[in-house]
């Protein structure tokens, strides 16, 4: 079978980890204009990650070291579960980062069988030590074969996704690739946060005294927000031009890094990507950020609803048409 995720055109919704790690979380995400509802990225038992403060933002950039806290693969399961038949159900994607490949077996296995509406494999996560696998092309390649045979891929009506850290190295994209390919991942999501990063929270106060203060009590973390969107946009273009080489037109790209407004989100269609994670935005403004994004909250926002074809016309470097 030839996996397909085939969300409505220019969906809008969470990047995993943000706005989605509780029960109330995803209720918000359920009753917002978000286009599907991402869990955060689950383990197989509960987390609490590691100690606080582990979250910072200002008004450009978000730091995170999280340490994957979360409720445990099968909460979110149950979440599912229980509202899948209410009627603001939309598209259940379980954001999976178990602790090893078996962990991550079990995971898929049970979403599968919970019927899921797609798998989103993070195998990025920068806040845990070691080399993330998805930058170890072989391991990437070894994961993906194991889990593909251990959960009967071929045979399961459910698409599995990547989410995808940033590669600076084309050969390295080349070869992802082709692991999409092989593996028939149905998508990619371009991408993790950057890893390993300090952030300083300076500033001199009315009576001139300066404060430097670091925000995370881990010193180093995951960053996000604005500036991530030109390194997204060229990790999309360099994916799109290698899966088409292997004529892959199929696999669908969702851009997640950068985008809070209509505009970010054509630029991304510009270099191929299909659909949208909305990260730091979202922890900045709150949910009604998929409106804002949607609509535009004014005229410089551009038009990412009713009236994009206005402004679509030479909007494609590629002209694919993914299916
Ligand atoms: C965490 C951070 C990530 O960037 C990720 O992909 C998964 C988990 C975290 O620290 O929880």
């Amino acid at each position: 079978m030839i996996h397909q995720f085939n969300l409505p055109e220019k969906t809008i919704y969470n990047a995993a980890g943000c706005h989605c790690t509780t029960l109330q979380d995803l209720e918000d995400l359920q009753f917002s204009q978000a286009g599907a509802i991402m869990t955060k990225s689950c383990t197989l038992e509960a987390r609490d990650g590691n100690p606080k403060p582990k979250y910072w933002n200002n008004e450009e950039i978000s730091v995170n070291s999280n340490g994957l806290e979360n409720l445990g693969y099968l909460d979110y399961l149950e979440y599912f579960k229980n509202n899948r038949d209410v009627d603001t159900d939309k598209p259940f994607i379980l954001s999976v980062a178990g602790l090893s490949l078996e962990d991550n077996i079990t995971i898929i296995q049970e979403a599968f069988n919970a019927g899921v509406y797609a798998v989103e494999l993070n195998l990025s996560c920068p806040n845990l030590g070691g080399v993330p696998v998805s930058q170890d092309i072989e391991q990437l390649d070894y994961y993906l074969k194991s889990i593909v045979s251990s959960t009967n891929y071929e045979n399961v009506d459910i698409p599995l996704g990547l989410k995808l850290p940033i590669y600076t190295n084309k050969n390295d994209i080349t070869k992802v690739a082709e692991i999409v390919e092989k593996y028939d991942v149905a998508f990619i999501t371009c991408s993790n946060s950057m890893p390993n990063c300090i952030v300083y929270d300076s500033y001199v106060s009315f009576d001139g005294e300066m404060s430097i203060t670091n925000p995370l009590k881990n010193i180093m973390g995951g960053l996000g927000g604005k500036f991530m969107k030109p390194i997204v946009l060229g990790q999309i273009y360099q994916f799109r031009q290698a899966l088409s080489l292997l004529n892959n037109t199929r696999c669908k790209i969702i851009m997640c890094g950068g985008i809070s407004r209509g505009f970010d989100c054509l630029e991304g269609e510009k270099v191929g990507a299909n659909y949208f994670q909305i990260g730091t935005a979202l922890d900045i403004n709150g949910t009604d950020i998929f409106e804002d994004i949607i609509y535009g909250v004014d005229d410089a926002d551009g038009p990412f609803g009713p009236d994009i074809e206005e402004v679509q016309d030479d909007a494609d470097v590629f002209d694919i048409e993914t299916n």
